[in-house]
């Protein structure tokens, strides 16, 4: 066993290779967006593969509180029905205490902008890391379409108060590229008067707007690569297939990419173009992976990828565009330019110190103590490769992509590595150490 839970933390030691055939569970951000799609279309909505860990619970939680009914299908949670209340359907709730997002921004995020739109009171709040993160990025463009709300945190932070109102339609261009708040805007926009236009400085993930095609909005984008969305098209509740999901996807592949024995094949996982920056980077960097059996699946997509280890990585430069798409798969991308030859440099990624965690200063205290060079830079990172790391006692700052990133470096490190502050996983991914330890073998 090269991964052993213990209590909260795990024992990590170094690994020969993963090996084997493995399907991810659900995508997160597509489970979240068939609760939300599926709440705001007319008719039921039948729902395969969803994620049942915390980040997409709180999501239906917060959807039944505001009365929508949503009946779980199966004991693993992964299959589901939801009776849709149809657009500005969403009921007032019955208790005035917060709605609990938890530790997810997009719940928050999506959530806020869906509720601008609706005639009541309602609050968002959740955990300590989501209440210390900004909001005025969407309570700003959420005003101007006309919807009182407020970020009541300081520096507007959570809790989120909304009173929603009619909205009308706005353009709007936003000064960093962000899929939470993207999405937020074209579901008010979906509710609202008039057209919503929404452009981005660079590309986020799409999932928004190939689901707002796929239920039957009027969504285009429209010249200068302007997203569009008129208010008030009834959605039409299709059945969801929901992908694995390619950031979780994203630990296997380049632990796989690090241990030079491996021979993995990950099934389904969804290769958003929006998501899948990592394997591109992975591949630039040398790591030998093939994308076979694409298809699309719900308007998403998906294929399998096959990876072999052994391969000789170097150094490469990330920034610019590449960074949205790349985002959440900095701290796992940080492990494998330790193993590479050469600097790895990671720019224009100031957004990663508003995650969960700031992923910058994380990223960089916790590879030092496992003996990796790591320099911070005011938006990115800079790593020296070829570092020979030794197990230590590291944290994952309560951050679940942390925690799942550092079990990786543990599979290359001499020693024993200790992940502490692991609980955090089950925000995504509640069966990692344990499908992990199944597919990793001994070093
Ligand atoms: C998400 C968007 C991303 C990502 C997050 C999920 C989504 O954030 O980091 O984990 O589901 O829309 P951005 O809003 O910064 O793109």
């Amino acid at each position: 066993m090269s991964i052993v839970a213990a209590g909260e933390a795990w024992r990590v030691r170094r690994a020969s290779g993963l090996k084997g055939f493995w399907t991810p569970p659900g995508d997160k951000s597509v489970s979240h967006r068939a609760l939300m799609f599926g709440a705001l279309s007319n008719g039921t909505t039948k729902v395969d593969g969803f994620l049942p860990a915390g980040d997409c619970l709180s999501t239906a939680n917060v959807l039944g509180r505001l009365g929508v009914t949503i009946r779980f299908l199966n004991e693993a949670r992964t299959s589901l029905e939801i009776e849709g209340l149809g657009l500005r359907g969403l009921k007032a709730p019955a208790e005035p205490a917060p709605l609990d997002c938890g530790n997810s921004g997009t719940t928050m995020r999506l959530m806020a902008g869906i509720l601008a739109a609706h005639p009541f009171r309602s609050a968002l709040s959740g955990d300590a890391s989501l209440t210390r993160r900004p909001m005025k990025r969407i309570v700003e463009p959420l005003r101007l379409m006309g919807a009182s709300i407020s970020a009541r945190g300081e520096g507007d932070t959570p809790p989120i108060e909304i009173e929603g109102a009619e909205l009308k339609g706005i353009a709007i261009e936003l000064p960093v590229a962000s899929a939470q708040v993207k999405s937020a805007l074209l579901l008010a926009g979906l509710q609202a008067a008039g057209t919503t236009r929404v452009k981005e400085p660079s590309s986020s993930r799409d999932h928004t707007e190939r689901q707002l095609r796929r239920l039957g909005a009027a969504y285009r984008v429209d010249e200068g690569g302007w997203h569009a969305v008129d208010g008030g098209v009834v959605l039409s509740a299709q059945p969801w297939q929901v992908p694995g999901d390619f950031s979780t996807a994203s630990f296997f592949l380049a632990a796989a990419a690090i241990c030079s024995r491996s021979d993995l094949t990950i099934t389904g996982v969804g290769v958003n173009p929006g998501r899948i920056g990592l394997l591109e980077v992975l591949t630039k960097m040398g790591a030998r992976i093939a994308v076979t059996n694409q298809r699309e699946v719900s308007g998403e997509p998906v294929a399998d990828l096959v990876i072999k280890g052994g391969a000789p990585l170097k150094g490469i430069r990330v920034a610019g565009d590449m960074i949205p798409r790349i985002h959440d798969e900095v701290p796992v991308l940080a492990v494998v330019a330790c193993c590479a030859d050469g600097v790895t440099i990671i720019r224009d990624a100031g957004e990663l110190r508003v995650k969960e965690t700031d992923r910058i200063a994380a990223v960089a205290s916790e590879l030092t103590k496992l003996g990796a060079k790591v320099g911070v830079l005011a938006d990115g990172l800079a790593i020296e490769g070829s570092a020979t790391l030794k197990g230590a006692e590291v944290t994952s700052h309560g951050d679940h992509r942390m925690a799942m990133a550092l079990a990786v470096a543990g599979l290359v490190a001499a020693g024993e590595t200790q992940v502490t502050d692991t609980a955090c996983v089950a925000t995504s991914y509640p069966g990692f150490a344990t499908d992990l330890a199944s597919l990793a073998g001994e070093g």
